[in-house]
């Protein structure tokens, strides 16, 4: 059958931002912001962005766009006879099940805090103990977890069975289009309350003493955002490559994906810290951020269930376009892999996804005595650690060497590729800085991190 190409320039970036646009993007990135000294975190970001982000995009969308490939084979179309590199494809692959092993698991949490707010059943006016002992019961409940989970891994397995244009663009368009309202109808209203300064202020001003002693590890939080946000390493772009026209060049979609990206990522704070500061609530770090202080805020205020609910219904819809986007590089892969049809692999996968996301699951109950990287981690923490702090960074940069060898795909056809259809063109000089500057910066800042989370304490 032929590959699939989408059908339109908006469907691809819209689908490919949605691949990016995620937990990563409305939780994670404004409380690391808060967490890591406001204004400096975000130009350490922004650095990293520029640095690695953009040029991790073009690689992995011209590796996907030039092998017409997923994982499966993407190494073995471009690699010259001989080679070795396509061994790395096991365990870049792996990334898309241990990302959406704890992924679901989370984005189940976001349905059942929304069914909570469109149902009334979360009481108004709840205090903080209240909105933890809440949250501590459904963590308690391997039941409603599991139910919440299954509700999103089905709904977007069937997006996906369905087919690239007829599933994945037909409805990711819209729930892009939807989430973006969402966000932009959400940050006006900020500007409206009563802690919009005391919000922005916590958020956005650059406050030293809160990096102090801690530069180092604000440096590996911000690389680690950049890889985790851009859903880069593990061929989840690559596979939205694949299925790319050749009408525009690779460096002109790499900008809009990432713009698009930290746009959202920088209003979803926006949205959050002047809600907390506007109810005398001090935000918090994980995710006791969304969880408790934001039903503690919602259930505070005067139409606390109709901002609740659009508050969870925006954090589900970017959290179900990352999963969609992810399990078409895991169903496409197997399809290619064992020659099976799009709906069997549908299946596997199910069977797969949501056996592994039983081990984060359990971890907040049954499991909860099991601790892997520190005494008080969760399964949850360990498997986010496995693909953010090492899947995507190092998968990143066999990437990167992949298209600079001689026996990978070559940097001449590299740049060509990215070349095609209009746009910005891409210089055969930056061969230098991909080789050495960009795998060093993300080799020394992997290093350090791993001894300063490990060993330095
Ligand atoms: N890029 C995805 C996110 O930000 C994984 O959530």
């Amino acid at each position: 059958m032929a590959r699939e190409i989408f059908k339109t320039r908006l469907g691809f970036l819209l689908i490919a931002a949605g691949c990016a646009v995620g937990i990563g993007n409305v939780w994670r990135f404004p409380y690391i912001v808060g967490q890591y000294g406001g204004a400096y975190f975000v130009l350490i970001y922004l650095f990293f962005l520029l640095a690695l982000g953009i040029p991790l995009l073009t690689v992995e969308l011209a590796i996907g766009r030039a092998s017409r490939s997923s994982m499966a084979y993407c190494y073995e179309k471009l690699e010259q006879p001989k080679a070795l590199w396509h061994h790395n494809k096991w365990w870049q692959f792996s990334g898309n099940y241990f990302l959406m092993a704890f992924y679901v698991v989370v984005a189940g949490w976001m349905l059942y805090y929304f069914v909570s707010f469109a149902s009334s059943s979360i009481p108004q006016g709840i205090t903080r103990d209240e909105a933890a002992s809440h949250f501590g019961a459904l963590l308690g409940s391997p039941s409603t977890m599991l139910i919440c989970v299954l509700a999103t891994v089905i709904f977007s397995f069937s997006i996906v069975a369905l087919g690239v244009i007829r599933g994945i663009e037909r409805f990711t368009k819209p729930l892009m289009v939807i989430l973006i309202l969402l966000l932009i109808f959400m940050a006006l209203r900020s500007f409206t309350l009563d802690g919009f300064v005391k919000g922005v202020k916590f958020y956005l001003e650059p406050n030293f003493s809160r990096l102090e002693g801690r530069f180092g590890e604000a440096i590996f939080a911000a690389m680690g955002q950049a890889f985790f946000t851009l859903s880069v390493g593990f061929g989840a772009i690559a596979i939205f490559g694949s299925y790319m026209s050749e009408r525009h060049k690779i460096l002109n979609e790499a900008i809009f994906i990432a713009m698009l990206d930290t746009i959202v990522a920088f209003l979803s704070g926006f949205v959050i810290f002047p809600a907390c500061y506007t109810y005398g609530i001090e935000p918090d770090a994980g995710p006791n951020l969304l969880f408790m202080t934001m039903t503690v805020v919602f259930s505070n205020m005067a139409l606390g269930g109709f901002w609740g609910t659009l508050f969870f219904l925006f954090m589900l819809i970017a959290a179900v376009s990352t999963m969609i986007a992810v399990f078409e590089s895991s169903i496409a892969g197997t399809m290619e892999l064992f020659k099976i049809s799009r709906v069997k692999s549908v299946l596997i996968n199910f069977v797969v996804i949501t056996s592994m996301c039983l081990l984060p699951l359990f971890g907040f109950n049954l499991l909860s005595d099991v601790h892997i990287i520190s005494s008080d981690s969760s399964f949850l923490e360990f498997f986010d650690f496995l693909v953010s702090n090492n899947i995507m960074p190092l998968g990143s940069v066999v990437f990167v060497l992949f298209v600079c060898s001689k026996t990978g795909m070559t940097f001449k056809r590299y740049i060509d590729e990215c070349n095609v259809g209009k746009g910005f063109n891409m210089s055969y000089k930056l061969f230098f800085y991909y080789k050495y500057v960009l795998t060093a910066i993300v080799l020394v800042v992997y290093v350090v991190g791993i001894y300063q989370l490990f060993f330095a304490k």
